[in-house]
């Protein structure tokens, strides 16, 4: 369900905050499940725009991270068959679900132009925020 007004200016300044802070991390974003359909909705993002405001359950890595509900690295975009691409300058994507009382709510999504960048501690990092976020969504 897609937050409300308060916690979408929340999630703004964290996608800000990210892009800011971290140069590798190049199109960061949020989001959400539909409250009836299998889709995936965008939320909040700080990047260039994107063609995939809407993903179906299973499409592409963030789809495939709404099934499977665990971290999912792709150091290497082009060597994904399920891949959306939102850029061909993006390389390499992580996307992190957002877990709320069990359940799968949503994902954080960030994409980067450089090849395998992330590494351990970004994926802790934002395991923990996607941990501490569950808390205002
Ligand atoms: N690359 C994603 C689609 C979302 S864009 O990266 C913003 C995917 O394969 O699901």
């Amino acid at each position: 369900e897609s937050p409300s007004t308060d916690t979408n200016d929340k999630l703004q300044k964290i996608c800000t905050l990210l892009d800011q802070e971290i140069p590798y991390f190049n199109w960061t974003g949020f989001y959400f499940k539909h409250p009836e359909r299998q889709e995936l909705i965008l939320g909040p993002y700080v990047g260039a725009e994107t063609d995939h405001t809407v993903i179906p359950y299973g499409r592409g890595i963030c789809g495939q991270v709404a099934v499977s509900s665990q971290t999912f690295v792709v150091p290497d975009v082009h060597a994904q068959d399920n891949y959306l691409s939102c850029s061909i300058d993006t390389k390499a994507e992580i996307v992190v679900p957002i877990i709320k009382d069990g359940e799968n709510i949503g994902q954080i999504d960030i994409d980067s132009h450089s090849l395998d960048p992330f590494t351990e501690e970004d994926r802790e990092m934002l395991e923990w925020l996607c941990d501490k976020l569950s808390v205002i969504l």
